[in-house]
């Protein structure tokens, strides 16, 4: 945990402060770090048909793949309770970096669980699946 990981917490922590969460009033930030060093923020986003929700990993994952990134080394969740990222979540982000350095964090900046993307969607499908 160096100093440009604390400064990805602090920065998930900010994002989940822009949570759009009326129906669940569970606020989620996700801050992601592309691998030359931007940081890409992303929060949750709902909506009143329900479906139409998005979890804040993915919005910062689209948000940086429509600014040009595709690699990724880590990537923070701040939620209340240190919860995990969805299964959905876990899919998406499995395209672009396996390897991805996963911090789970409360929204005091506690560390709640630190481990990768690999070890949270195990026998992942990916674009190498396809055999192409
Ligand atoms: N949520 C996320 O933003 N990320 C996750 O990985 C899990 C769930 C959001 C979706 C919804 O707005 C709220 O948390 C409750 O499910």
């Amino acid at each position: 945990m160096d100093d440009n990981d604390k400064l990805l917490i602090e920065t998930a922590i900010k994002a989940s402060k822009r949570a759009y969460a009326p129906y669940s009033n569970y606020p989620v930030g996700a801050g992601l770090r592309s691998v030359d060093g931007t940081l890409f923020t992303g929060c949750n986003v709902e909506n009143a048909a329900y479906p139409a929700c998005i979890c804040a990993e993915r919005t910062a994952l689209v948000k940086a793949v429509s600014e040009g990134h595709r690699e990724f080394d880590a990537l923070v969740v701040a939620t209340q309770n240190g919860g995990s990222p969805c299964g959905v979540c876990r899919q998406m982000l499995y395209e672009f970096a396996p390897q991805l350095r996963v911090i789970i964090v409360d929204l005091e900046g506690n560390v709640c669980h630190e481990s990768t993307l690999t070890d949270l969607l195990p026998h992942g499908f990916g674009p190498a699946s396809l055999n192409r």
